[in-house]
């Protein structure tokens, strides 16, 4: 297992470029198995791990996947399964991402509760419940997999009980090929599901209200392979803001779009970071001192869940009390031990954090639990007195394109250590 070595107080100057989105990459590289001929070519792919795990997926369903210099090339090969492999599965929440276009295609698909970043009970009884609302049929077989089938998909009107992103996703991908109208009530609306939508249209699909709580699709015959470029990284580009911003540094980040990132940036600059749009992109400095902030996590368009752990980190040296609701997980506060490690003083409420702000961190040996929260120990890392070790940060390439690269373009001094 990998570590990164960091050695804290050096403040960050220069420019970097922010890598495309993750979380958009992996539904609409799902959805690329629908068409029934040609490839789909998709830009501007991240260099994550998660990217490499669902392109493994779809080639042991039978796909041709090339990945090579952040574009994928994605063709139809000949589909010698339904079953979503096992090994992947655990490896990442979105493996489950391939039920609606499998069902969508072969009106069959077998798949376990999928793994990922450990940060609450995330079960899939509302992916089993939407793609009932379509027709299908759900069994659990050996007590370890779902058998979903459906001779055909039927629109129809579904209301979620929580706007969840990776239904909604399943049900845009699934509808599309239905017969009849599908309208998704209470979807979810955050920029990945509207990239997706857009992929969808791009591709011959008929939908309409992607981005608002109601979403109407009409179901088409068949889609095209066609070429696409995904959205920029809103998660990665609050967290370099807030790399820049706490190390008291001035970075340019090109190809930041902070139209997707708007309640984040609105609490970082009443924190004292200041972010200003130019023709370039986005310069990131900050005040010398922090104001404490008081957040609750909220879905889209409210302040996102994966910046909370982000958060976490700049608000442990604000000057003064820090509070943050979590409300989308029940656990996702896998930093906080971590973080206390290296002297920041929170306490845990049950879903909420009480951050007491100090004068600084101390370096020290810590664990990446899941992708944030290693991000946030990354950020402590830069800040500290002294080294930080930081292991299980395979967690971190997860979801972040070169970070060790990315920092040392502007000054960091890390590394990275095979264990
Ligand atoms: C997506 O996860 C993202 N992952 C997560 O990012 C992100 O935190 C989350 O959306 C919320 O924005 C990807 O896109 C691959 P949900 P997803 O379904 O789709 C519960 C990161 O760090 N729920 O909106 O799994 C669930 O347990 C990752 O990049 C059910 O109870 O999120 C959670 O409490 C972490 N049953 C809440 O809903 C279900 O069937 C929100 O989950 C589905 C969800």
């Amino acid at each position: 297992m990998e570590k990164m070595i960091v050695q804290g107080g050096r403040s960050l100057q220069g420019v970097n470029k922010i890598s495309r989105e993750k979380n958009s990459a992996l539904p609409i590289m799902a959805t690329s198995l629908l068409p029934s001929e040609g490839k789909t070519e998709l830009q501007n792919v991240p260099r994550v791990s998660d990217v490499d795990t669902i392109a493994e997926i779809l080639r042991k369903l039978g796909l041709r996947v090339e990945l090579s210099g952040g574009r994928a090339l994605i063709g139809n090969g000949f589909f010698e399964s339904h079953m979503v492999p096992l090994v992947e599965s655990k490896k990442m929440r979105a493996s489950s991402l391939l039920a609606g276009p499998l069902l969508a295609k072969f009106g069959r698909v077998m798949m376990t509760e999928p793994g990922g970043c450990v940060i609450g009970n995330r079960p899939i009884d509302m992916h089993l419940e939407a793609l009932k609302g379509l027709g299908a049929k759900v069994e659990k077989v050996d007590n370890q997999y779902f058998r979903i089938e459906a001779s055909f998909l039927k629109g129809n009107r579904i209301h979620l009980l929580f706007p969840s992103v990776g239904v909604t996703e399943n049900l845009l991908m699934a509808s599309c090929l239905a017969r009849g109208h599908t309208i998704i009530e209470n979807a979810a609306r955050e920029p990945e599901i509207v990239d997706l939508a857009n992929f969808l249209i791009a591709m011959g699909a008929k939908i309409k209200g992607h981005g608002s709580s109601v979403v109407r699709i009409d179901g088409v015959k068949g889609l095209e392979s066609v070429k696409y470029s995904i959205i920029p990284d809103r998660i990665e580009t609050g967290t370099y803001i807030v790399a820049a911003a706490i190390t008291h540094g001035d970075v340019l980040l090109r190809d930041a779009d902070l139209e997707i990132l708007q309640t984040e940036v609105s609490k970082l600059l009443e924190a004292g970071c200041e972010i200003r749009r130019c023709d370039e992109g986005v310069r990131v400095a900050s005040r010398r001192v922090f104001s404490p902030a008081n957040i609750v996590t909220e879905v889209y368009p409210g302040f996102s869940t994966d910046m909370q752990p982000i958060m976490t980190t700049l608000c442990s040296i604000a000057d003064g009390q820090s509070r943050i609701k979590e409300t989308i997980f029940e656990r996702r506060f896998n930093n906080v031990p971590e973080l206390r490690k290296m002297g920041a003083e929170i306490s845990i409420l049950d879903d909420t954090l009480a951050i007491k702000g100090v004068k600084r961190l101390n370096g020290a040996e810590v664990e990446a639990l899941d992708i944030r929260s290693g991000a946030s120990l990354l950020l402590a890392g830069l800040i500290a007195e002294g080294e930080t070790s930081i292991s299980g940060v395979d967690k971190i390439y997860r979801g972040y394109e070169d970070p060790v690269l990315k920092l040392k373009n502007v000054g960091a001094e890390l590394h990275s250590l095979d264990q």
